[in-house]
């Protein structure tokens, strides 16, 4: 299969490249930049130095897209939408990264501030939640990937949101996120000496992401769904953990607890639920495909607490993008993706 990245200067961008050299069934023939035409891809990442047998050069022009089956979208909001509905006219597989294709009308122009794609090729996106949404994502052509903290966030939740042992309407998402989370571009909040030795909430109550879990989180309930999300920024490179507190409705142990989970994942080999009296950490799931899971009903509270970890770049967007391709292929989804995290 011959594919673009489009938006491959950036970070997830640059990381469905890394990731596509160890994917046995797909060639990457094109990178896109919108700032820099004729580069060779080594001058803006250097750690690409002789990875490719060709030189990869990044190019501007459109249509240049031609001559591929499939493009991975890794750019800001805005973008994707004005190039997709053509592409998939075209017959072009397309899996977009940005926020584009998650949402509805309303929705987006609400919290995206921008004016949304043409509404039949909102509606034909297909939500790639992997884990979840299996079955559709067969049939999709056109790919929206979930955003990083939605991923972390529907993955932990996914398995109790199936059943009337909480209180759908309690939910709090408390998330950290490593400053990779913001992209490439440089900016006063994500500058050294802002970050370093700090920790910092931010975008309360607007966050585009809010909208996004409370779609899905619904669709997978069968029923309305609100959240209390909070986003911090962390001063580390990679990772999302976000600790997510329910009210039990029921009374339930830990170990039954983990056994639904177990349960409901035991097809899906990226995420790993953590034995009783075990939390994940972001370093446990490093520059992998994996979503790691820890939970503990609380006895003394009644809440449910759940910790759920990813990295941002790779489950959060680029992993999880060659995930999704893969299962619309009909392939093994874990196909060229099964490294074991980096550690230390
Ligand atoms: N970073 C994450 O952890 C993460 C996780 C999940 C989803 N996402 C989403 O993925 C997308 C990319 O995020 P990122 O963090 O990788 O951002 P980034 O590092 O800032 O990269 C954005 C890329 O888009 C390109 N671009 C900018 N304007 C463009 C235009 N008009 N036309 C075509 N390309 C354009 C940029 O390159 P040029 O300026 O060279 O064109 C750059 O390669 C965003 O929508 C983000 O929300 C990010």
């Amino acid at each position: 299969m011959r594919v673009a990245v489009v938006g491959a200067t950036g970070y997830s961008g640059v990381e469905v490249i890394r990731l596509l050299q160890y994917h046995p069934r797909i060639e990457l023939v094109k990178v896109f930049s919108s700032s820099q035409d004729g580069v060779p891809l080594r001058r803006v990442f250097p750690h690409l130095t002789n990875i490719f047998e060709k030189e990869l050069t990044l190019i501007q022009e459109q249509e240049l897209i031609e001559g591929v089956d499939a493009v991975f979208f890794a750019t800001p909001s805005g973008i994707s939408k004005e190039w997709i509905p053509a592409l998939i006219d075209a017959g072009v597989t397309c899996i977009d990264i940005s926020g584009d294709f998650r949402l509805d009308v309303d929705s987006y122009k609400e919290w995206y501030k921008k004016e949304p794609a043409p509404s039949q090729y909102l509606e034909q996106a297909v939500y790639g939640l992997t884990e979840v949404y299996e079955a559709k994502v067969k049939e999709a052509n056109l790919l929206t990937n979930p955003g990083c903290f939605p991923t972390a966030s529907l993955l932990g939740l996914a398995p109790i949101l199936k059943t009337d042992w909480i209180n759908q309407n309690s939910i709090i998402i408390d998330a950290k996120t490593g400053v990779s989370g913001a992209g490439r571009g440089a900016s006063l909040g994500t500058h050294y000496s802002e970050l370093n030795d700090n920790l910092k909430a931010y975008k309360l109550g607007v966050h585009q992401h809010i909208p996004e879990i409370e779609r899905y989180a619904s669709e997978i309930a069968g029923s309305p769904i609100q959240v209390t999300f909070t986003t911090h920024l962390v001063p580390m490179t990679r990772g999302i953990l976000s600790t997510i507190y329910v009210d039990l409705a029921a009374s339930k142990q830990t170990d039954e607890i983990i056994e639904l989970y177990k349960d409901y994942y035991k097809h899906s080999p990226f995420v790993r639920i953590r034995p009783e009296g075990e939390f994940p950490s972001t370093k446990e799931v490093y520059a992998s495909n994996y979503c790691d899971i820890g939970l503990l009903a609380d006895p003394r509270t009644g809440k449910l607490m759940i910790i759920s970890v990813i990295d941002n770049v790779v489950k959060g967007a680029a992993g999880q993008a060659i995930q999704n391709l893969n299962v619309m292929q009909g392939w093994d989804q874990t196909t060229g993706l099964l490294h074991t995290p980096i550690y230390p």
